[in-house]
């Protein structure tokens, strides 16, 4: 009995030794391979998160009144709405552009949207709005378009930095030559960032609106079945003045609290994943070529999983430990765009069981 207890505990301690010798090499494996990761792990350690926002509560029902919604909000209801214009930089997000203006079209004055034939990171690309305007023939007489030309010759290190803020001063100017004037409502947003129409009625009717907010938005990746959180704040709603810039950046302390959805990467096509991965931000993401394969991207895109296989950017290990792993499926299409719904067999890949993207 005794012998016998001996070799268990012997055999016990080998394999332990064992595995701990296996787990040793294979962090050293991981410490290679993944350097980002484990800087990002411990992210909680070494960053400092933004300061915190001041939520303004949003609140909202189909039958309430104007004058009892502007109210509860501490404002008052305006004797005339004002101009609404919603100023986009456009890269290819066709599908969620059409969204957008049809989720905002009641109230929007002009549609700004900009497009160049080059992106941010200097590779060219073709003017996908120009070339499916026909698409938005229902917005035509609300569209102010603006292309800007880029040209940079060959083998010429861009900054993508320079490069948008260039594109943000033609976009300041091609804001003002669309009529805007004091006073009036401007949406500073990305494509994917669309408010909810009632939130812009909202603002459209009431007086005594903060000059700046930020507007809160529920996080989406790859379509409306993958609910991340609601931590989206970059898009604005501006009081229009001379002084008002186009910046996607954090603006004030002010947010209004669940103003719409920010959908990231919800393409069609998985031709469109692999034109967003290299030729927009983060290019820098896609570490092995194996990143780019179809098969590899659809199974991500199906099991709520990253693209880049990166952690959640996270400022507590409870925050970070909590979002782990894939996004949790959700069934609901339920407070939703409404031409997304009014048009799900079009849109199905948006919407729940919709996750299989065809080639292009
Ligand atoms: C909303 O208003 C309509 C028409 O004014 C009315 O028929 C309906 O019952 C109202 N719905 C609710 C939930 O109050
Ligand atoms: C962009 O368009 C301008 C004007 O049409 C042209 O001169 C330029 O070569 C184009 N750039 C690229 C990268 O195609």
């Amino acid at each position: 009995m005794d012998s016998k207890r001996n070799v268990t505990k012997r055999g016990f301690t080998k394999y332990t030794f064992l595995v701990l010798l296996v787990l040793i090499s294979l962090s050293f494996i991981a410490v290679f391979d993944h350097t980002q990761n484990i800087t990002s792990f411990f992210r909680p350690l070494w960053d400092t998160p933004p300061s915190p926002f001041e939520y303004i509560p949003h609140y909202y029902a189909e039958n309430a009144s104007m004058n009892k919604l502007c109210n509860l909000h501490g404002w008052s209801l305006s004797s005339e709405p004002r101009n609404v214009f919603d100023a986009i930089l456009f890269n290819n997000e066709l599908d969620l552009l059409e969204l957008r203006w049809r989720e905002l079209y009641p109230y929007v004055t002009k549609f700004i949207i900009l497009e160049s034939n080059m992106t941010f990171t200097g590779i060219p690309k073709p003017l996908t709005f120009a070339l499916n305007r026909e698409r938005f023939a229902f917005a035509e007489e609300k569209i102010s378009y603006g292309f800007l030309p880029l040209e940079i010759p060959h083998g010429v290190q861009v900054d993508p930095f320079l490069v948008e803020s260039h594109h943000r001063s033609i976009m300041n100017e091609l804001i003002r030559r669309s009529g805007i004037t004091d006073g009036d409502l401007l949406i500073v947003s990305d494509t994917d960032e669309i408010p909810s129409s009632h939130t812009v009625k909202l603002l459209k009717s009431c007086d005594g609106l903060p000059t700046v907010l930020h507007l809160e938005m529920r996080n989406y990746v790859y379509s409306f079945e993958f609910p991340v959180d609601y931590n989206s704040w970059r898009a604005t709603a501006h009081m229009y003045s001379r002084w008002t810039q186009y910046r996607h950046s954090r603006q004030t302390d002010l947010i209004l609290s669940d103003a719409g959805w920010h959908c990231s990467f919800c393409f069609r096509h998985l031709s469109e994943f692999v034109t967003k991965m290299t030729a927009y931000s983060h290019a820098d993401r896609v570490k092995k070529k194996d990143y780019l394969d179809y098969s590899r991207i659809q199974k991500k895109i199906c099991g709520g999983d990253d693209l880049y296989g990166m952690l959640p950017e996270e400022y507590t290990f409870k925050n970070l430990i909590g979002k782990m792993g894939s996004v949790p499926r959700s069934a609901s299409a339920v407070h939703l765009p409404a031409y997304l719904i009014e048009n799900a067999e079009k849109f199905k890949f948006l919407l729940p069981g919709g996750c299989q993207r065809s080639l292009e």
